[in-house]
């Protein structure tokens, strides 16, 4: 059988055909090391395969090299794929009654990485050419991923925080994957391990250096930074939410900018964390230039690189391995505390939070590393800090560990749960 002839139903998400062994396209991003396939090629010739592999239309393995193996070991010709068309994904909701496999945890994160990419492009296409978002832009697209593999969102961050751990250390969590992937531990269990895991380091951090906590509550930016003094805050380090996460990036960098540097003193300093994109990049620049921004002088664009980024990107762009940090000194702020000499480049290199480094809670989630050099290098002990867009509490807690006064709010419920979860108190 050709790949044409293939029966798929194209206007059915997934279907499970099989399809020829030496037809598949195994790619190179699937790690060499297989473990025991001949107990698995047993398993699978004892009681079939459970969980076909999953590949796209043009036979490129997504998930599964491992159970492919056992199948080439057992010399089989053919296998059960299940195959996804990221188009029929784009053109229409999911409908609910759809007919689907379920999914392993190791696959739905594999699926997510193959499809992820390709849905934030076709909503930023969307986006520059004027057209208003679709229930795929944005925010939805993890949403939309999540349908599609059968769970919620929080179950496939929670997936995803699980398979990066076992990747980046599969000698602490290679069984743990293992186990989810079999249904002996659930996705819910297994992160809940990793996350006690990372609580305990990060209590242990805290006795050694924290002076003080970490302090969040949930509110809106402009409300909390209308609470505040003029010129009483030492340092605004905050990570708001990017072009792609909001409708109007204008009206929104309006609505919060020019109150939240009202609110520094002319010692203090600014970090602000900006999205990878011309238009956020002009739209802040203006607005810093005709705005309270003027009191800070011209900004230093700062930025954060990394290089763990995930899955394929559409071959006429490159891969968004930054952020940039708009940078801003008040007219009398002090020297840059840099210890180091060899820590004062503007640009820095961080590798982006996933479990290989410390546990995912948020989606754009900070470095704390990161945080903890700009924190030293912009204030000193008797400083103030907030975030009017604290998301699970990085900053903070960064703050706390390096013994600064903080304060930060976020809008989210469930965002607010996560910064708790990580070791910050709820502000009343
Ligand atoms: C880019 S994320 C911050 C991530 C954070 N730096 C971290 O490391 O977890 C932006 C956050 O801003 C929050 N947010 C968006 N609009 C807000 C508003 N008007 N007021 C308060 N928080 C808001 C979102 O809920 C989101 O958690």
């Amino acid at each position: 059988m050709t790949e044409m002839e293939v029966e798929v139903e194209l206007d059915t998400e997934i279907v499970t055909p099989k399809i020829p062994i030496d037809k598949i396209n195994i790619g190179k991003r699937f790690r060499e090391e297989l473990g025991d396939i001949k107990a698995l090629a047993e398993s699978i010739r004892d009681v079939g395969l459970i969980h076909p592999i999953v590949v796209d239309i043009n036979n490129q393995l997504i998930a599964g090299r491992r159970r492919l193996a056992a199948f080439e070991h057992l010399e089989r010709k053919e296998i059960p794929v299940t195959i996804i068309n990221i188009e029929d994904i784009q053109k229409a909701e999911i409908a609910e009654n759809v007919e689907r496999k379920d999914f392993i945890c190791s696959e739905m994160v594999a699926v997510k990485r193959y499809l992820e990419p390709e849905l934030v492009a076709t909503a930023e296409e969307r986006m520059k050419e004027g057209k208003p978002s679709s229930k795929l832009d944005k925010g939805r697209t993890d949403e939309k991923i999540a349908k599609y593999v059968g769970v919620g969102k929080t179950t496939l961050r929670k997936a995803e925080t699980i398979v990066e751990a076992a990747e980046d250390d599969p000698e602490k969590w290679g069984e743990l994957i293992d186990e989810v992937d079999s249904d002996e531990t659930s996705i819910n269990a297994a992160f809940k391990k990793i996350q006690a895991q990372d609580r305990a380091e990060a209590k242990a951090a805290l006795a050694r250096t924290g002076k003080t906590k970490a302090h969040i509550k949930k509110q809106d930016c402009k409300e909390f930074l209308n609470e505040l003094d003029d010129k009483s805050v030492d340092l605004l380090l905050t990570d708001p939410p990017y072009y792609t996460d909001i409708d109007d990036i204008e009206s929104f960098v309006d609505s919060w900018l020019d109150l939240a540097l009202s609110k520094i003193k002319d010692t203090g300093q600014a970090y602000i964390f900006i999205g990878a994109y011309a238009k956020e990049l002009k739209t802040y620049l203006n607005a810093l230039e005709n705005g309270e921004g003027k009191r800070f002088g011209e900004p230093q664009i700062l930025v954060w690189t990394y290089k763990n980024t995930i899955g394929p990107k559409p071959k006429t762009q490159y891969k968004r391995n930054w952020n940039a940090i708009l940078y801003l000194r008040g007219p009398k702020a002090p020297d840059l505390n840099c210890i180091e000499l060899v820590e004062q480049y503007s640009v820095q290199e961080f590798s982006a939070p996933d479990a290989r480094h410390e546990v995912k809670y948020h989606k754009w989630q900070k470095p704390i590393d990161l945080a903890k050099r700009l924190i030293t290098q912009g204030s000193d002990e008797a400083s103030f800090i907030i975030d009017p867009f604290a998301g699970s509490g990085t900053f903070l807690l960064a703050s706390s560990e390096l013994g600064r006064k903080n304060l930060g709010v976020d809008e989210d419920d469930e965002v607010i749960k996560k910064a708790v979860e990580r070791g910050c108190m709820i502000d009343n």
